[in-house]
């Protein structure tokens, strides 16, 4: 950091105007198309005075990677003027928009900042219980950007109501679906999510808990690996199915509903090969991650919207999926499924951004939140360089714990 900051003075001294010779990027990238959302305007802007220039770097506008240009971030956001900005030397990189996990648990600040030196601005945490202690994890300026759902709506037979993760509310009926979706809404839930599994909760109580969560104006999501589960999932209407499935192909039928629900679906996939190896959570062995990798690019193809997303965890949960670093597993993944490397990237940030109504990110743009990862390497050509991290900047302000 000091290094560089150093070279990018001396270049300002030296070569006054390389350091902001074209303003901001955007305008003139291949490909460009104007930002379908306007970002939001902060009603509580956070006290960052920075302003960086950074040079010599290739914008990914989405589909395509541009010309060297130089981009501003201006206080937490993308600028447009880089007059009094400080230089940093984007080293002929790729900068891409944060990327975004759509399926993780993080716990602490530092599984946070575990996500951030990987490149991972946005966490969207899948459960998390105590529910107090989760909104603490909350903006974190300087961090990876945390939302939520609360606890897990399941039933009292279902292995997630196992402790100690098991949720203290359990559901064994659908008229509790309106004061439990309260008590979610009450303690800061972003969405509600439920698990469909055997043992699991029945039809009518999903279904109750997805009407009750729309009549709170909250998206639902749901747990849901094999295809009576996503049979269930789809049966609710739920927004979101959360991984694939892995113990047959989908069937036409249900491909269609979920088509015709307007349904997103979270693959998960490098979950998928982690629990699927293990008979302790495939116990009849007719799970695959082979399957649950053909069922994402089955569900990809027939046009579902994907999203990345990993269930990062506790390493000790026994399903070992490391915070940070299993996101750009999860890209490989799904180009494995059939997803050209533009399409996962887009799965990593504007998609899910749109998806969870987080109208300030997910692209790089002028006024948008400067959610920032720089690379060497094309990813388009090869998707595994999102591993080559050279810089991580949380809305403006860089991560440098790496
Ligand atoms: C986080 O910030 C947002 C926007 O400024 C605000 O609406 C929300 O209440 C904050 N949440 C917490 C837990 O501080
Ligand atoms: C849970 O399982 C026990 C025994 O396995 C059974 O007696 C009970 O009825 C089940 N409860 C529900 C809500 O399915
Ligand atoms: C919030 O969560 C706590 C702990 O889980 C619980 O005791 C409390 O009832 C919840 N409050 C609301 C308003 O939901
Ligand atoms: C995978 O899907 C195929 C085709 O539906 C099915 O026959 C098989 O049992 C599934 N599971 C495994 C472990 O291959
Ligand atoms: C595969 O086994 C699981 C239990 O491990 C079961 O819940 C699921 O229904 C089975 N799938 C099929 C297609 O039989
Ligand atoms: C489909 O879902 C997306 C994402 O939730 C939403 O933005 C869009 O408006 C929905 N489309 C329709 C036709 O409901
Ligand atoms: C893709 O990029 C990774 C990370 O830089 C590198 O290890 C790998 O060799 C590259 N693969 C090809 C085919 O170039």
């Amino acid at each position: 950091m000091y290094f560089t900051l150093l070279a990018g003075a001396l270049l300002f001294a030296d070569f006054g105007s390389a350091c902001f010779p074209n303003g901001h990027a955007a305008k003139h990238l291949v490909g460009w198309t104007p930002p379908l959302v306007k970002p939001e305007i902060r009603r509580v802007p956070r006290p960052i005075q920075n302003k960086i220039a950074i040079n010599n770097v290739r914008i990914f506008d989405g589909y395509e990677i541009g010309e060297l240009t130089t981009i501003v971030i201006d206080g937490d956001v993308i600028g447009t003027d880089a007059s009094g900005a400080e230089c940093v030397d984007g080293l002929g990189g790729v900068l891409l928009p944060g990327l975004i996990d759509s399926h993780c648990h993080p716990l602490t600040l530092e599984h946070l900042g575990q996500m951030s030196s990987y490149g991972v601005t946005t966490a969207i945490g899948m459960g998390c219980s105590p529910e107090p202690a989760c909104n603490t994890l909350r903006n974190q300026t300087g961090l990876t950007d945390f939302y939520s759902a609360g606890e897990i709506a399941t039933s009292p037979n279902s292995t997630h109501a196992t402790p100690p993760t098991g949720p203290p509310d359990l559901i064994s009926n659908a008229n509790q679906a309106q004061e439990w979706v309260n008590q979610r809404v009450g303690n800061g839930s972003d969405f509600i999510k439920l698990i469909a599994e055997a043992n699991g909760m029945t039809q009518a109580e999903h279904n109750a808990i997805v009407y009750q969560a729309h009549q709170a104006g909250k998206q639902s999501t749901t747990h849901a690996s094999d295809i009576a589960s996503y049979r269930q999932a789809v049966i609710s209407k739920t927004d979101i199915i959360q991984h694939s499935v892995s113990d047959l192909l989908l069937p036409v039928d249900l491909v269609k509903q979920i088509i015709a629900n307007n349904q997103t679906v979270t693959p998960t996939l490098t979950v998928a090969r982690v629990v699927n190896a293990n008979p302790l959570f495939n116990p009849s062995g007719n799970g695959s991650f082979h399957n649950a990798t053909l069922n994402a690019g089955i569900m990809h193809k027939a046009g579902i919207s994907i999203l990345v997303g990993t269930d990062s965890n506790l390493l000790n949960a026994g399903i070992n999926v490391a915070y940070g670093s299993s996101v750009h597993d999860e890209l490989e993944n799904l180009v494995s499924a059939g997803m050209t490397p533009a399409e996962v990237l887009r799965s990593a940030t504007i998609l899910p951004a749109r998806q969870f109504g987080l109208k300030d990110r997910g692209i790089i743009a002028p006024g948008y939140r400067a959610d920032l990862l720089l690379i060497q390497g094309n990813p388009l050509q090869n998707i595994s360089t999102t591993r080559n991290i050279l810089r991580v900047w949380n809305a403006g302000l860089e991560y440098t714990l790496a």
